[in-house]
């Protein structure tokens, strides 16, 4: 929508500035502050051809432009180095109304990524380990930028890499002999599991013995022992189970699960690969890439004991994800502290020779902070992702049940308003930065929480509702209030927000403009008889509302978070 506007001063420019409308396109920014406009051009990178400072050159375009009479200008303003161009509200308003009009359910979207596919590994958790709270930021960060990068035309094939192989799973074995029978598997498969491995890990502390057995187990389960592989399979299905509700819950899918055990065969032939091009190097008996002149710790590829790593295992999957999937850009989204992992599988494939190794991107976020005393951790200190969202939706229930007890479909939208919440939470900050949980804030209903801005969407849909009249997207005579322009105004950048939330990997961009329209919107509702406004007016505001729920709507969409009909 924004482009429309970027394009028209774009065309206007003067030939000496010697770069093409889409350069020009892609250099103009949103003006720091509105009253300034729609558009800002920056004209530092010509201070030297045209020997002049910027504030000149800034001010002679003006000046220039002015004279052109540009349609639906209305001011130009050189500011420092920008030169900054208002647009009419008449305008800008009927852009939104149009573009809100025929392309409602793509609106925002772009072509960017026509004919490239990008390869996402998120939520990825170990099996028979129900997912943490870190699963949560894996799984939503990384689906929202699943959704938002489809947005942009990019295909997108999303990898659930399950950790299903590893010396826990003859560990696992053996404590399911000596023990299932002590536990409810039948009615609580995934607790039971749980249960076991944890004993399992707690027993072998005292009891060396079971270690190696444990490892014993696990050569056997390598070398294809059926019975072992039957247990393992069973392993994975209880623990899937568990997963796919919970993904079933937050509105979360993969295009493939594809766990680490998938690379087993690829394994050697990696290995292979990397002694033929000269890379493997002995250390202490293991064998090693070294990436010393990076300042990096050396990857290992294999131990002494002949097994083989989560490094190797991340390298054999990546050229999978390139050669077979065929990803241009492959993402991976886990905790900061795989971070130096994933700098050192890059940096082995670009020592390869691969050169898309520029286009393997890690995507690390910060961990859960508890307000204190909130949710009591249980033993080893995890929180899981599943206790949030059932406490949440829990703690819905009751309010609905206090404030609202005649609500339709109370199941649903407590769902939904939980589930947004925690959401909303994960997603409103920076990834990369820690979250802060308190229960009070997730779920304050006036606060900076999903609640209020799901709250804004059902106040659009209730008068959209009410009003009898047809929404009229044609009209052009425009809404002058302070709060109607403003409002229009963020709509406008929607498209704006989804690219560079895009371009940077950044879902909380999308966030806060979420939260940003929820506020302008209630300050148009309370500022602005709606229903009760004059004929014409009612209309032009009505339209308004129903660009508010589709903008607002789509907003959220792509993190994932719905709107209930009412709450
Ligand atoms: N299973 C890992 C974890 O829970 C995440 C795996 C991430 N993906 C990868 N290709 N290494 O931390």
């Amino acid at each position: 929508m924004i482009k429309v506007l970027r394009k028209a001063i774009a065309s206007h420019i003067p030939e000496e500035f010697n770069l093409s409308e889409d350069e020009l396109v892609n250099l103009m920014e949103v003006p720091r502050d509105i009253k300034f406009g729609q558009v800002a051009l920056p004209v530092f990178r010509w201070a030297k051809e045209f020997k002049k400072a910027p504030p000149q050159i800034a001010a002679e375009l003006a000046d220039d432009l002015k004279k052109k009479n540009i349609a639906h200008v209305e001011e130009i303003t050189p500011v420092a180095g920008f030169l900054n161009v208002r647009f009419s509200d008449s305008y800008l308003q009927s852009l939104l109304f149009k573009e809100c009009e025929v392309n409602k359910p793509n609106i925002g979207h772009s072509e960017q990524g026509q004919g490239q596919t990008i390869v996402i590994d998120y939520s990825s958790p170990n099996v028979a380990k129900p997912m943490s709270v870190g699963h949560l930021r894996a799984t939503m960060i990384g689906q929202a930028i699943y959704n938002i990068s489809q947005s942009q035309g990019f295909k997108m094939v999303g990898v659930n890499h399950l950790g299903d192989w590893g010396v826990q799973f003859g560990r696992l074995a053996l404590a399911y002999r000596m023990w299932s029978n002590e536990y409810d598997f039948e009615n609580e498969p995934m607790q039971s599991l749980f249960a076991i491995y944890v004993r399992f890990h707690e027993e072998m502390e005292n009891n060396p013995e079971l270690e190696k057995q444990g490892s014993l187990e696990f050569k056997k389960l390598e070398e294809g022992d059926a019975d072992l592989k039957a247990l393992w399979q069973k392993f994975i299905d209880i623990s899937l189970n568990e997963y796919n509700q919970v993904y079933d819950l937050l509105g979360v899918k993969h295009d493939a699960v594809l766990g680490e055990s998938f690379y087993n065969d690829q394994m050697r032939p990696v290995e292979k690969l990397l002694e033929e091009k000269g890379l493997l190097e002995e250390s202490d008996g293991a064998m090693v890439v070294r990436l010393d002149e990076f300042d990096m710790p050396p990857c290992l590829i294999r131990k002494s004991d002949g097994a083989s790593l989560y490094a190797t295992r991340d390298l054999a999957c990546a050229l999978y994800r390139h050669n077979q999937q065929k990803g241009d850009q492959l993402v991976y989204v886990t905790g900061i502290d795989q971070n130096l992992h994933f700098k050192q599988v890059f940096k082995v494939i670009e020592k390869m020779g691969y050169e898309w190794s520029q286009n393997c991107r890690h995507i690390g976020f910060g961990m859960y902070k508890f307000a204190e005393g909130k949710m009591s951790t249980r033993k080893g200190n995890v929180i899981f992702l599943r206790d949030i969202v059932d406490k949440a939706i829990a703690m819905c229930t009751q309010i609905i049940n206090e404030k609202n007890p005649e609500l339709e479909n109370k199941d649903i939208v407590a769902r939904q308003v939980g589930v947004g919440a925690v959401i909303f939470n994960d997603l409103s900050c920076d990834s990369i930065k820690d979250v802060k949980f308190d229960w009070k804030k997730v779920l304050d209903f006036e606060g900076d929480s999903g609640p209020y801005i799901q709250y804004a969407g059902v106040r659009c849909k209730s008068l959209l509702e009410k009003f009898e009249g047809e929404i009229n997207y044609s009209l052009t005579e425009a809404l002058s209030l302070p709060e109607e322009r403003s409002l229009v105004r963020h709509l406008l950048c929607l498209s704006e927000v989804m690219r560079t939330s895009y371009e940077n990997f950044k879902p909380h961009y999308l966030a806060s403009y979420a939260l940003e329209l929820a506020k302008l919107f209630n300050n148009f509702y309370h500022k602005c008889p709606i229903l009760k406004a004059e004929e014409h007016i009612k209309l032009q505001r009505m339209t308004l509302v129903s660009c508010t729920l589709t903008i607002l709507e789509k907003s959220l969409s792509l993190l994932n978070i719905e709107i209930p009909n009412k709450m």
